[in-house]
């Protein structure tokens, strides 16, 4: 397995995993499969307020939120009611090479931040699959990413997180605060009107027993 080169309780950071060439092709993947499931405006729970993101899914399911129903998962886009478009395999190749986990990922979540869009400090806390790691890809500008400890008020530190950098939460990280305090515009010539993707990459639902434990016993 490719050696990360920061690890700090379960965060890890592998910068320019993706070099020019493969930040170029998965980019193009990208925007072709946002044909299929273009980016919307996720709202807030309650208050229905406008993310400054714009997102959309790759794989069996997504993560979505509006007023109604808040912050879930489902199979189909909440604007086309069609299937996401397939997770480009390049991600699901670097799930099996980084996350350690056994079991395929299921939900690609990108995000794109133009402008001064930036994203709160939270915690992925909506999926099942409590152990699996979260992937996290960059493309594009550079985010300050910034990531604390299990508890909002924690002692927090930044990272900068540039085009082909690949993290990852795994361990007690997996459970941190973190979010994104801004975009430095204007780092990388990636994307053809600036700002920056991220795609998140999730195991959702915990996998089938049968995975762990062999099949019971022909009667
Ligand atoms: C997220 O926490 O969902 C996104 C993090 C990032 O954009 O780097
Ligand atoms: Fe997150």
């Amino acid at each position: 397995m490719t050696r990360p080169a920061s690890d700090f309780d379960g965060f890890r950071l592998w910068p320019g995993l993706l070099d020019r060439a493969a930040q170029e092709a998965l980019r193009d993947e990208v925007f072709a499969r946002m044909r299929g499931g273009p980016l919307y405006i996720p709202r807030m729970p309650k208050s229905g307020l406008p993310m400054r993101v714009r997102m959309t899914n790759f794989g069996a399911l997504g993560w979505v939120t509006d007023k109604e129903q808040g912050y879930r998962y489902q199979a189909t886009h909440p604007e086309t009611g069609k299937a996401w478009p397939e997770m480009p395999p390049k991600v699901v190749e670097l799930w099996n090479e980084l996350s350690g986990y056994d079991a395929p990922p299921e939900a690609c979540l990108v995000n794109l931040y133009e402008g001064d869009a930036r994203m709160g400090l939270h915690v992925d806390s909506d999926e099942d699959a409590w152990d699996a790691p979260v992937l996290s890809i960059s493309l594009g500008d550079t985010a300050m990413f910034r990531i604390g400890g299990s508890v909002r008020s924690d002692p927090t530190r930044s990272v900068r997180l540039a085009s082909g950098d690949v993290c990852m939460l795994s361990g007690a990280a997996r459970r941190a605060y973190h979010g994104v305090d801004r975009i430095m515009n204007g780092t990388s010539r990636l994307l053809p009107k600036g700002g920056r993707l991220n795609l998140t990459v999730r195991r959702v639902t915990v996998p089938s027993s049968s995975r762990a434990s062999p099949p019971p016993a022909q009667a």
